[in-house]
């Protein structure tokens, strides 16, 4: 009877481990998007034979947990990669050694003689070269500092994954931008104001006693791409951000981001000084006030000692700040600057700031407000301008701040999260339009004066840069709510390190090492991503219309919205529609707010006949039946953009359906769900936008442009639902 009960308990429990394996087999076959473009599959077979005799064993002697992450990652790296175990050693002894270290970590990187240019690369740059060491034929991974180390170890990695020749590589790099910032829009209830991806990635409840392994991953996927800092909380911040309590949890956060050189940052309330302190005021001019953030600032040093600084949202959408006191901008950064300056902390001050006077334009607000206190901030201040003008729209012209403040360190804004481009459903890839912001002509000092020379300071010769890019990272399994976001996120990293990098290196990088090698399948796939922009803009907000989204959630089109309170928080200010034609006229015979922007460009913006046709309503109010380039008027211009955009996303369907047998299953079948919720969507946007538009134009619908499928009213009545 007992033998009985064993022998089917031992069958049971034989069953079960078969059953455990089963699933944590499919598991770690599963592809759901979790590994990111770190998935490290073996590349073809005939690849491998390349590359093995050149990656035989790692050596990357050091006992830093920086030195034990480039070690793991190199190891996994190389076996996912090269189909089989590679090896740690702890000294070069055979041909294909790939050593990696720090002229402190290793002697043998000391002895290379490389301190000149190495201690010119930094401590984030690195050098990987091929040479003889002794008798043998190494691969050297050197920086000054490990976190150079290990951004050269992905770079190796990377080009295995991307399949590049690694038998004569002589690279050396340097971040161009310093501060390379993920702002995470998360609230500490969990929720993540304009996510699309699930709850915040942080705990907060379970930290700092519980810390979730994921977030090992995700520094790990910063530093892959060079990213070095997260802004931990929402920038409309609650200030217990900044108490004893959570400090701890931000530490046990910074702790496991350290290693990977992930700097924290926090988002810093204003008055907090009275919610948190008891004092009666905020006022940056109050010593009482000026001294509880300097105790503050020592505080969180305690607790996190690289924390990287205070990011500030004030007297913007309701937060309190310095004008709340009669004070002005500078005075409050300035004070936080003070209180953060000895711990070589730095405060991001944002410009998003838009008062509301009577009959002012909202694109010229963040420039009236800020561009006066040019060369008054104080030099550990960085001021983080959006990229364009009013707030994250599908296509703007840059902000005129950049190149209207050569005294002041100035860094971007982008948002990765796609507030207004059809949040976590669209395939957007939006590298296209960084690339438009980056490589736009300020004209600051004469032509050539790019924005992103303005950004990486060869324009003015400051000292600090850097980029924030707004998170599109939750707690889904795949990370951004859909495969093809994933991108966002590496091409901000990659634009971060190098703002010069083409959308066509950042796809086809992302492509390969996230989807497929296979050229055929790579080439169909970049083409999509670097078409989906200009034609989310088509459907979306063709030649410069913005913000005509539903109000409050922003996802679907709702141009006739004129609700809101503030006028500028209505598509109707925006558009002004009206029966002689279409646009904002910001020229001077409007809002002048193009007077803004340095000649030439201020003059081709402002002259109809030169203004770039994608901007035209951003700056003109223009008659309906303008004639365009085309040929056309403008209402027929502007409905074949509406169509345009349809007719693409249908295409990219069938596009992608095609694409069956190249992607695994799993994920195809994900990402054309999502391409048939954008195809609705981009319907949808066509029909309720030129159904709205025509009470005004009164005009029909070119030939080309299908009938809409409902009446403007059921738009009207029901938003788009995501
Ligand atoms: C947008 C967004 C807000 C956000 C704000 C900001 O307006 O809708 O949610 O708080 O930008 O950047 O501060």
């Amino acid at each position: 009877m007992t033998a009985e009960r064993n022998r089917s308990r031992k069958g049971f429990i034989a069953c079960l481990t078969i059953a455990i394996q089963l699933f944590l087999w499919t598991a770690a076959k599963a592809e759901d998007g979790y590994r990111l473009w770190l998935r490290y599959d073996s590349v073809p077979k005939a690849m491998i034979e390349v590359y093995r005799p050149r990656v035989t064993s790692i050596v990357a002697p050091g006992g830093s947990a920086t030195m034990e992450a480039i070690r793991s990652e190199l190891i996994n790296g190389c076996a996912g990669l090269l189909g089989g175990s590679i090896p740690a050693a702890e000294k070069v002894e055979r041909d294909g050694a790939i050593f990696v270290g720090t002229p402190k970590s290793s002697p043998l990187i000391a002895g290379l003689k490389w301190g000149r240019q190495l201690s010119d690369l930094g401590s984030e740059g690195f050098r990987i070269r091929s040479l003889k060491l002794g008798p043998h034929a190494v691969t050297v991974i050197a920086s000054d500092g490990e976190i150079g180390a290990l951004y050269g170890a992905f770079h190796f990695l990377r080009l295995i994954q991307t399949l590049q020749p690694i038998d004569k590589l002589d690279i050396s790099q340097r971040p161009r931008l310093q501060r390379r910032m993920l702002d995470h829009w998360d609230n500490l209830d969990g929720s993540v104001e304009r996510g699309y991806a699930g709850r915040s990635l942080w705990d907060w409840q379970s930290l700092p006693e519980k810390v979730d392994p994921r977030l090992r991953e995700y520094a790990r996927a910063n530093a892959s791409i060079g990213v070095n800092g997260a802004a931990l909380n929402n920038v409309n911040a609650n200030s217990r951000s900044l108490s004893a309590e959570y400090l701890r949890k931000a530490a046990a956060i910074a702790d496991v981001f350290r290693p990977y050189g992930v700097r924290v940052y926090l988002s810093a309330r204003f008055s907090a000084p009275i919610e948190l302190g008891g004092l009666k005021t905020a006022d940056p001019f109050d010593p009482d006030v000026a001294t509880w953030w300097k105790k503050k600032a020592d505080e969180i040093y305690g607790f996190i000692p690289d924390f990287g600084g205070f990011l500030v949202k004030a007297n913007s959408e309701g937060q309190p700040g310095p004008r709340t006191y009669n004070r002005n901008h500078v005075d409050g950064a300035n004070m936080l600057a003070t209180a953060v300056a000895p711990h070589d902390g730095v405060v991001v001050w944002r410009a998003f700031v838009y008062d509301m006077k009577e009959g002012y334009d909202r694109a010229g607000a963040a420039y009236e407000n800020l561009q006066p206190f040019d060369g008054k901030f104080a030099p550990n201040v960085l001021l983080q301008v959006k990229n364009g003008p009013i707030d994250f729209q599908p296509r703007e012209p840059f902000h005129p701040l950049f190149g209207g403040m050569p005294k002041t360190q100035l860094m971007p804004e982008l948002q990765i999260t796609q507030e207004y481009l059809g949040f976590s459903n669209h395939l957007v890839f939006l590298a296209p339009m960084w690339r438009e912001f980056f490589d736009s002509d300020t004209y600051a000092k004469g032509p050539g004066s790019t924005v992103t020379k303005v950004v990486d300071s060869s324009l003015y010769k400051l000292r600090l840069t850097g980029i924030a890019g707004v998170a599109n990272a939750g707690s889904d399994r795949n990370w951004c709510g859909h495969h093809f976001a994933q991108a966002n996120w590496y091409a901000f990293g990659r634009l971060a390190w190098n703002p010069d990098i083409s959308s066509r290196q950042i796809a086809e990088e992302w492509i390969r090492m996230t989807f497929t090698r296979d050229q055929k399948a790579v080439d169909a796939i970049a083409r999509v991503m670097l078409e989906s922009h200009e034609a989310l803009v088509d459907y979306m907000t063709p030649l410069g219309l913005h913000h005509i989204m539903w109000g409050g959630h922003h996802y679907g089109p709702a141009p006739w919205w004129d609700m809101e309170k503030r006028a500028d928080w209505n598509p109707t200010y925006y558009h002004r529609a009206d029966e002689r034609g279409l646009g904002f006229d910001r020229t001077k015979t409007g809002s002048d707010s193009v007077s803004q922007y340095h000649p030439p460009v201020r003059d081709r913006f402002a002259n109809l006949a030169t203004c770039p046709e994608k901007f035209l309503v951003w700056f003109h109010h223009v008659p309906w039946d303008h004639r365009m380039r085309s040929g056309r008027i403008l209402w027929d211009e502007l409905a074949l953009h509406y169509q345009r955009g349809v007719d693409w996303v249908r295409a990219a369907r069938k596009g992608w359906d095609a694409l069956a047998g190249a992607i695994d299953p799993e994920r195809h079948a994900e990402v054309a769900k999502k391409l048939e919720i954008q195809e609705r969507d981009a319907d949808h946007w066509r029909d309720a936008c030129l159904l709205y538009f025509q009470i005004f134009s009164k005009r029909p619908l070119p030939e080309g442009v299908e009938k809409p499928q409902k009446t403007l009213e059921e738009y009207m009545a029901k938003s788009l639902a995501w």
